[in-house]
């Protein structure tokens, strides 16, 4: 017999059948009663367990974190809080677990202390529903593209670029570290290394999602990437999942549009997708909330939160409107921002993106930054000083996603590779596609585990990625 998962025996309900479970105690009460999870949903179904029929032996191997085959009756539940139960027939320990050194003890466990046991705590209730989210997410993501003719471009993980500027990267190397063999010019000579050249991970996709915009109209990217900052905040892992769009004959506006109705229509696919784990993290956060000042708490609850973001629209802002609202705001006179906004030219940080999206009362796109504080392939504006990026604000969270109308016209990309003092060598190729046959072309990138954590509710990104990777933290 085939065994069933907890998901599907609640959804079918087939009261008189015999079912087989396969998975993990939660509970063990009164000698009687088994709560059993096996991940398929945040629920755990009721066992009751004949005492007087089971040996003694099995009785007590049923403890917390211990793996179980139990086959039973589907019956109709006497007690409360579920409406169906299983009266076990025959129950099996297939794997033993101690509970005296179980670290995953039926307690409220601290955030801090799961991330050390990160191979253990998708067990618990909060980090099954945040991964069964981030999976809908993800599938939502690609469903999304698909139903829009945009094709997935698996753009290399290792590259020879580092084209992008977004930050430090994590050297790919085979050179022998006790003895590295030197160029003429005292450097590391990499025409010794693996790839004949200096390699190194992926920051972005962007560069080759291009090359296969210009080819196939709308592709996206939905990879890993990597990025060395020693940035060691709540919302910055050094591996990260990104999503790219890029989009032929699409302008800034067009992608404004698209990245708007994209994020809404992911939103609104958990919503509908994901509704017993989406109540637990409201509840959880609800909880975490009343700890809080009155002042500091939120308006509104997690699924609230959700629904607004899906059903109103986003603000458009100009950097230069946004520059104006900050220096003459309350936390920029009174000197409580960090970094007080003094001149227009000046990057934004998240104390400035969270002050913004709170003002507007809504998720913001920032548009037409200075040309300086954005990469190097963003548009020029007719105003020779502003670009054609934006960036999507999003409560609590700040930068979510990152885009640009792309600068197509040749000249002009070479002289801004020259004036940023990239070496043109390195990007013959991107260069190219300007010369044959260029055309209007924008795209943006989504932090994936930005996403994420905006939906749960979370609040440090190393609990919405299975392993975070972040600077001095590689286990697992
Ligand atoms: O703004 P970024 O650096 O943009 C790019 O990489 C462009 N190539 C995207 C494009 O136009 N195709 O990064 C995009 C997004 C950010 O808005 C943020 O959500 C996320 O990636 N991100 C990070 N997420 C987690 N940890 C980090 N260290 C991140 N750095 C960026
Ligand atoms: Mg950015």
């Amino acid at each position: 017999m085939d065994h069933q998962t907890v998901s599907e025996v609640l959804a079918k309900q087939a009261i008189g059948s015999t079912v087989l479970l396969k998975g993990w105690v939660r509970t063990f009460r009164s000698n009687r009663f088994i709560a059993l999870n096996d991940g398929s949903t945040l629920k755990t179904l009721q066992v009751v367990v004949d005492f007087e029929n089971t040996e003694k032996e099995t009785l007590d191997k049923i403890n917390t974190g211990a793996c179980l085959a139990i086959k039973g009756d589907l019956v109709k539940s006497q007690g409360q809080g579920q409406d169906v139960e299983v009266h076990a027939t025959d129950i099996r320990v297939l794997g033993e677990c101690d509970p005296n050194v179980y670290p995953l003890q039926p307690k409220k466990h601290s955030m801090e202390f799961l991330r050390e046991i990160a191979h253990l705590r998708p067990r618990t209730n909060t980090f099954g529903a945040i991964l069964r989210i981030r999976h809908a997410l993800a599938f939502a993501i690609h469903q999304y593209f698909n139903e829009r003719g945009f094709f997935w471009m698996h753009t290399p993980i290792i590259t020879g670029s580092d084209a992008e500027g977004a930050g430090e990267m994590f050297n790919v190397s085979i050179l022998d570290k006790k003895n590295i063999p030197l160029n003429e010019d005292g450097e590391v000579d990499y025409k010794q290394d693996f790839f004949g050249k200096e390699a190194n991970l992926t920051v972005s996709g962007q560069l080759e999602a291009e090359l296969g915009a210009t080819a196939l109209g709308k592709v996206y990217t939905f990879g890993p990437t990597f990025r060395a900052e020693n940035s060691n905040t709540t919302r910055h892992l050094a591996e990260f999942w990104m999503i790219e769009p890029e989009v032929a004959f699409a302008d800034l506006d067009d992608n404004m549009d698209l990245a708007e109705d994209f994020l809404k229509k992911v939103i609104q696919y958990v919503l509908q997708a994901c509704p017993d784990d989406l109540q637990f993290l409201a509840d959880r956060l609800a909880n975490e909330e009343k700890s809080k000042p009155q002042n500091e708490r939120s308006e509104m609850g997690l699924i609230e939160k959700l629904q607004f973001v899906a059903d109103n629209n986003f603000r458009r802002v100009s950097y230069t409107e946004a520059i104006d609202i900050l220096r003459n705001s309350k936390p920029n006179k009174k000197k409580k921002f960090q970094y007080l906004i003094e001149e227009w030219g000046a990057d934004l940080q998240s104390e400035h993106e969270k002050f913004l999206v709170k003002h507007f009362g809504a998720p913001v796109i920032l548009f037409d930054y200075p040309a300086k504080i954005k990469a190097f392939y963003m548009r020029l504006n007719e105003d020779q000083k502003t670009v054609r990026a934006m960036d999507i604000l999003f409560p609590g969270i700040g930068e979510i996603v990152g885009g640009s109308q792309r600068e197509e016209r040749y000249d002009i990309l070479k002289q801004k590779i020259a004036e940023f003092g990239i070496e043109e060598e390195s990007l013959w190729w991107y260069l190219e596609t300007r010369k044959f046959g260029t055309c209007v072309h924008s795209g943006f990138g989504l932090g994936f585990e930005r996403l994420v954590l905006f939906v749960t509710g979370m609040t440090n990104i190393r609990d919405v990625i299975p392993f975070p990777r972040t600077p001095g933290s590689a286990e697992f």
